[in-house]
């Protein structure tokens, strides 16, 4: 479904990502972790079509080559992502911002607004005139992201970290609307620490120091990125190679 070759992604000189390859297979809930810095929110926003320039080597949706797309152009064609950090949308309610994705929507999944925030562990009376701003705690905004791409219906879906400000004892509400994604079909390019939610992917891939050191069997990645000197080192202060 998502096949990257070759990879690598500059900034000011500095290799964030060198010479990725990857390939996410469709329909599969398929699981990044590595480091802080190691370059995955990196990843995302290249994936997605978020940064500008300095991007070499190839990137295939659906054995079609999208280097040159611009992001609507990427979404168009079913892409979407929850990023790490959520922007906030002043004036605009939650129920305006559900509509939007709706009607940008790739696959019609879910028509009724209720019933999806219920779904993302939202009361719909308490939330639907919210506003999608800062008033929103972090949690309550990750779960209104999810609300929106369950709305879009994608083909492939990043999600960065969309578990961070969402508290224990609920990660299950994540793992449920994983479990839908895959049943409608979605591919989905994970991105977590969370053992709890490697426990939902078919596939792992660990990223360090902007490189994938090892794809395979989720526990197995966990396993490895625990015993991991490599990735022990700080980013900036590793044997990093620029060249
Ligand atoms: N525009 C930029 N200019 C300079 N450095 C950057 C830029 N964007 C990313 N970096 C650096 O690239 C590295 C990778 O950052 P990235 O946010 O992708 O890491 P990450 O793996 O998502 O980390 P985390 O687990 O903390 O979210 C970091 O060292 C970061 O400081
Ligand atoms: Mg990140």
């Amino acid at each position: 479904m998502l096949k990257i070759e070759n990879l690598s992604y500059k900034v000011d000189n500095k290799t964030i990502l060198n010479k990725i390859n990857l390939e996410v297979p469709k329909n599969n809930i398929f699981a990044i972790i590595g480091p802080n810095g190691a370059g995955k929110s990196t990843l995302s926003s290249v994936i997605m079509g978020l940064v500008e320039g300095n991007v070499e080597g190839n990137i295939y949706f659906e054995d079609k080559l999208i280097n040159d797309l611009e992001i609507y152009q990427r979404a168009r064609l079913g892409m979407t992502m929850a990023p790490q950090q959520v922007a906030d949308f002043e004036g605009i309610t939650i129920q305006e911002y559900l509509d939007l994705s709706k009607k940008y929507a790739i696959n019609n999944w879910f028509d009724d607004k209720e019933k999806v925030l219920k779904l993302v562990g939202l009361n719909p009376q308490k939330y639907l005139k919210r506003y999608v701003d800062n008033s929103l705690s972090g949690g309550e905004r990750k779960r209104v992201e999810l609300a929106s791409i369950l709305f879009f219906g994608p083909k492939f879906v990043i999600l960065d970290e969309i578990d961070s400000g969402i508290d224990f004892t609920s990660i299950e509400d994540v793992g449920k609307i994983l479990h839908i994604l895959k049943e409608k079909g979605a591919t989905v390019l994970m991105i977590t620490h969370n053992e709890k939610l490697l426990d939902y992917a078919q596939k792992a891939a660990l990223l360090c120091n902007g490189e994938i050191v090892k794809v395979g069997d989720p526990r197995s990645i966990k396993e490895y990125f625990e015993k991991c000197k490599i990735c022990q080192f700080s980013p900036n202060s590793s044997n990093f190679n620029n060249n």
